[in-house]
């Protein structure tokens, strides 16, 4: 088990699961039915993932625009519903198809947010590709368009997740177990 910090961390998702999963996810976002794609990584949690994904939409053919916005959850907790825009995109996205790049998909909060800001101000599509999902937390009616992985009902860190900006350059997703 790996010790990081001076805790002992539980792989959930090895790198190389989560390469091959990037692949899979590209090939199927390219036989999907978006067209000339802007990408929208959500930050800060999913800068690592969409760094690899990217690359795999390259990888399959395709040649998306890329973009961020950073929005956090605020309030008691990551999911007490309320979000803020932190940092906008530059772009003007209306009737553009984006693809939303997040983490993790939990109570919904954060990808109802951007995506009905972005319909708002005249998006075509909205489609959203998350790493994980925590299907069983969601308060929120969206789902995810492409899933990399179902999640257990844990807190995971690593490839860009924290818990106090920490743990996000481990490859691997994983849970903090205890003390070494
Ligand atoms: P939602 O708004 O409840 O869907 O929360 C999603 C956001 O909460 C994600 O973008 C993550 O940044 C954060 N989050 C949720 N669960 C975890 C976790 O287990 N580890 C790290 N961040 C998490
Ligand atoms: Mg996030």
């Amino acid at each position: 088990m790996p010790i990081v910090r001076d805790k002992k961390i539980e792989v959930l998702f090895t790198a190389k699961q989560i390469a091959k999963r990037n692949h899979e996810l590209s090939e199927e976002i390219a036989l999907g039915d978006l067209k000339d794609i802007l990408v929208i990584s959500v930050l800060k949690g999913s800068f690592v993932f969409a760094a690899d994904l990217i690359r795999a939409l390259h990888k399959a053919g395709l040649t998306p625009e890329v973009e961020f916005i950073y929005v956090s959850s605020y309030g008691a907790g990551t999911t007490a519903g309320k979000v803020k825009l932190l940092r906008d995109v530059d772009s003007d996205v209306k009737d553009r198809d984006i693809l939303l790049i997040d983490d993790i998909l939990e109570s919904g909060s954060t990808m109802n947010f951007v995506r009905n800001l972005l319909l708002e101000r005249g998006a075509n599509k909205v489609a959203i590709v998350t790493l994980l999902d925590k299907s069983m937390r969601r308060k929120t009616e969206i789902s995810a368009d492409y899933v990399g992985f179902e999640c257990p009902d844990k807190f995971v860190v690593g490839y860009g997740m924290d818990v106090g900006h920490a743990f996000r350059e481990l490859p691997f997703v994983g849970v903090v177990t205890g003390e070494a």
